[in-house]
């Protein structure tokens, strides 16, 4: 293989915008209190390139990435002297009918590929190096449903940034220098009720939606007394700018169990896009005319992380570890 087949492999950390994949691993966890977690996390985070590399050559066209977040409390324990600008906890929301909750979480492993099996193989291992170090929160694994469906039988993804949109919208730019190329993440986890879904006729669904089922095809409600989701998941600026965000929801479930899900799973340059998507969603607009998605998927988490750039994450990692060196007390004489 030539050395610029190699610049090519295809598999990597922190590649936020690696294409949907056919499986997927949504990993929360918080870190143990102590400097011991926080050492062990750290290394262990130092070293998730090569733990990609040790997995996905395996077979390297099953395109193994695995993305890490870092939420806002993490974050603060690290104690490093800068922070992304707009990195804060999910804020809760409370709408007419229906809430959004915040639930905790200090890293997010979003892990994909086309194999299952490389999914799995490198949450193993990397839990096993993360030891007791963290206590899982939660874990999901999606798959993909057809052709990019969500268990309510839409396609899901169709209206996501592409080429150079993609990083205009999903990565930090020159306003916040120091974090340039990380991207803003927040995860929810929601339960539909497909049997109630399933009573709705197909046009109603249309009108929740925004787009049609069979071929996918945008509806256009601006006069509909009621906005559809992919409305209301629209956001214009006062200058007239759209602003969008990167999805890869993912199907999960366990029909002996009646669960159905969708994982939702946003990357944004600026975490007030997707806060305002979800304040009209779940408040409605005008206020009252909430997101009718919302009467049949329930949110279970809802947690806000940031994804650094690589030679971010590499460089606030050596300053933690540094940190955390510095504070150890001095060894006792033999
Ligand atoms: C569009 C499903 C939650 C943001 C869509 C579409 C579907 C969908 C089928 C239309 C096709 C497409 O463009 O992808 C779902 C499901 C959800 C969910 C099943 C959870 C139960 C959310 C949440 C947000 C969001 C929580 C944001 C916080 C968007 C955006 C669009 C969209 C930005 C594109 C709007 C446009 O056309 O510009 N969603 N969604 N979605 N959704 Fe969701």
């Amino acid at each position: 293989m030539s050395d610029k087949n190699w610049d090519r492999v295809p598999i990597d950390a922190q590649s936020i915008d690696a294409p949907l994949s056919r499986a997927a691993v949504f990993l929360v966890v918080t870190v143990a209190d102590g400097a011991e977690a926080l050492a062990t996390v750290c290394s262990v985070l130092d070293g998730l390139d090569d733990l990609v590399k040790t997995v996905g050559f395996r077979d390297l066209s099953g395109r193994l990435s695995c993305i890490v977040g870092i939420g806002s409390a993490l974050w603060g324990r690290l104690g490093l002297e800068t922070r992304p600008q707009e990195l804060k906890p999910f804020a809760p929301i409370a709408g007419p009918v229906h809430a959004a909750p915040s639930t905790p979480g200090d890293l997010l492993f979003h892990i994909r590929a086309e194999r299952a099996d490389l999914c799995f193989e490198f949450e193993r291992l990397l839990l096993a190096a993360l030891g007791s170090g963290v206590s899982v929160v939660d874990e999901v694994s999606g798959f993909r449903y057809f052709d990019a469906r969500d268990l309510l039988g839409f396609v899901d993804g169709t209206a996501n940034p592409t080429g150079l949109d993609l990083p205009a919208s999903a990565l930090v730019g020159g306003e916040d220098a120091g974090f340039q190329g990380g991207s803003y993440v927040v995860v929810q986890k929601y339960l539909h009720d497909l049997d109630a879904w399933g009573r709705v006729p197909t046009p109603e669904q249309e009108a929740i939606i925004g787009r049609t089922k069979s071929d996918n095809v945008e509806i256009d409600d601006d006069a509909a007394p009621r906005k559809s989701h992919k409305s209301l998941a629209t956001i214009v600026d006062a200058a007239g700018n759209e602003h969008d965000i990167l999805r890869d929801n993912m199907p999960f479930g366990r029909p002996g169990h009646r669960e159905f899900g969708t994982y939702f799973i946003g990357y944004s340059r600026h975490l007030w896009v997707i806060e305002k998507m979800l304040q009209r969603m779940y408040v409605g607009d005008p206020p009252g005319a909430y997101d009718r998605l919302l009467d049949f998927s329930t949110p279970h988490t809802g947690t806000t992380f940031f994804a650094p750039a690589r030679p971010a994450l590499q460089s606030l990692l050596q300053a933690a570890q540094a940190r955390l060196a510095a504070a150890q007390p001095a060894a006792s004489p033999a």
